[in-house]
């Protein structure tokens, strides 16, 4: 009698996923399935519109470690069940040193090697760093990569890059990956190095392992302290990246006209939410390289839920729905745009007396992002809250909701009118929608506005339906209007003013789309 047991316990459990695969393996036909291929197209692909910017991002990482060596992961796929991968997603410092975007590179690896004088000391001006990107080329056809390896190979996942073929598109010198490890133990001993942590835990350890074989002890304070001077580094984006940003706004123009006409269609769902929803994927795929958040879809109490991405709701009209979505281009930049919208194309009383406080709270903000002092000074990143809380407190005074008065509202100790909105109005937008997030207080928060920043004003009100607090007419409504902001020379643009937000703007807007 077979023992099962001891049958199933001789087969590792990470082998088993073969089990259903009969995947011929003879030298037959490994040799036949190898030949008789075209040749691949001659030349290289031209330089990537993103590789000048990365360059000056890699100049300007250096310049702040003189003499070290940085690891910059790329990351690795990750499993979402089984066998079947996400669509990858490069780290965002990766992105933002390479250039590379989309679903480039898993894997991957950036080292900036430090540059030395004759004498063994950092060059501290000029190239004090020279950038060599490791990763995985594609396998020739003569290997088993190229028909058995569902993650690699070029039958199951098209034909990849050669090495030469990335160094042409990025200006960056490149490696096999197989020779990264000897690369970081070189003179680990004598050279700090300094890991982006936890992008790719296996290349920590292969950094770990070089520097204990060296006898020299991680610090992940250094560590840490490379995190976030490549958080601080994207606090001031350049030309390219403005560039980049406008067009993530623009095609999230496209994706909220495009909600706006499924809303007939979303009226009579019974999960109209999602069907907003799914208009908006439609387009980021289409124009972009996907979303670059997950999209909320919420209809009138469910956007009392600030993260409401279940978007299982109906869409009723009379309802206003809040829609909060943005499209990451394929360098992976992404807008971030909320617009709050009435259903029917009509703003009811009570509906545009709250809008219209939301809306005054986020011209107020805005107003404060373009102030220029004589002197060249400039508000700090918190005063844009500041800014949008005066109005919102004085609005929420008015309506007889605070219990104590909006100017005694505003003092720290009191906060009564936050009740009402919970979140910040505020967040610096970029590769990551929440960009910059490793930046220190001072630099962020409390950093004075420079030409260059990117970041979202985003004040809402939000009126649960169960809320006693708040008058009964405007219960269960919710509003946050968001747009994407350039601070300029003169003052700051707003990068979405094309997505319509006045009351008469948006009514306008929502009724043309309709009767199309
Ligand atoms: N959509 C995320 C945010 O507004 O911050
Ligand atoms: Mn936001
Ligand atoms: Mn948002």
């Amino acid at each position: 009698m077979t023992d099962q047991t001891t049958e199933s316990a001789d087969q590792p459990l990470e082998d088993r996923g073969s089990n259903r695969s009969q995947r011929p393996s003879s030298q037959a036909f490994r040799e036949f399935i190898g030949s008789n291929w075209g040749p691949r197209p001659e030349g290289l692909p031209e330089r990537m519109e993103s590789a000048d910017s990365a360059a000056i991002h890699r100049a300007a990482i250096g310049a702040k470690f003189p003499g070290e060596r940085l690891v910059v992961p790329a990351g690795q796929l990750v499993v979402r069940s089984n066998d079947t991968d996400y669509r990858f997603r490069p780290h965002s410092a990766f992105a933002h040193l390479t250039g590379l975007g989309t679903d480039q590179q898993p894997d991957a690896v950036l080292v900036l090697e430090p540059n030395v004088t004759s004498t063994g000391e950092p060059v501290s001006e000029g190239e004090t760093h020279s950038a060599t990107l490791y990763f995985r080329p594609r396998a020739e056809r003569d290997t088993e990569e190229f028909y058995a390896d569902s993650r690699y190979g070029e039958l199951w996942v098209g034909v990849r890059p050669s090495l030469e073929e990335i160094e042409a598109a990025t200006g960056i010198s490149c490696a096999h990956i197989e020779t990264f490890g000897d690369a970081v133990a070189k003179d680990a001993g004598q050279v700090t190095v300094r890991v982006v942590p936890q992008a790719d835990e296996a290349v920590t350890a292969v950094v770990r392992k070089a520097q204990q074989e060296a006898g020299v002890s991680a610090e992940e304070a250094q560590d840490a302290a490379l995190a976030e001077a490549l958080s601080e580094l994207r606090l001031v984006k350049d030309e390219w990246e403005i560039g980049e940003m406008r067009k993530a706004v623009e095609a999230t123009r496209a994706g909220f006209e495009a909600m706006i006409r499924s809303l007939p269609r979303a009226t009579e769902h019974p999960r109209g939410e999602r069907v907003i929803e799914g208009a908006f994927a439609a387009v980021s795929r289409e124009e972009g390289n996907g979303l670059g958040y997950d999209t909320i879809a919420a209809s009138g109490n469910n956007a009392n839920t600030l993260h409401w991405i279940n978007n299982d709701g109906e869409v009723r009209r009379g309802d206003m729905i809040l829609i909060d979505a943005g499209v990451e281009v394929d360098s992976l930049y992404t807008a971030d745009i909320t617009r709050t919208i009435p259903v029917d194309g009509r703003f009811t009383e009570p509906q545009r007396k709250v809008y219209q406080a939301v809306l005054d709270a986020a011209d107020a903000s805005f107003a404060r992002a373009q102030e220029v002092r004589s002197d060249g000074g400039r508000p700090r990143f918190r005063e844009l809250h500041e800014a949008a809380m005066e109005v919102l407190a004085a609005r929420l005074e008015e309506w007889g909701m605070l219990p104590v008065s909006a100017q005694e509202s505003l003092a720290p100790e009191g906060q009564y009118h936050r009740r009402w909105m919970v979140h910040g109005t505020s967040h610096h937008l970029g590769i990551d929608v929440h960009d910059c997030a490793q930046a220190r207080r001072d630099m962020y928060l409390d950093g004075e506005l420079e030409p260059g920043m990117v970041f979202t004003i985003e004040p809402g009100l939000y009126f649960r339906a169960d809320d006693l607090a708040v008058p009964e007419e405007m219960r269960g409504m919710a509003v946050r209007i968001e747009d994407d902001i350039v601070v300029t020379e003169e003052g700051a643009v707003r990068l979405s003013a094309e997505i319509p937000r006045e009351v008469a703007d948006v009514e306008a807007w929502v009724q043309g789309l309709l009767a199309e």
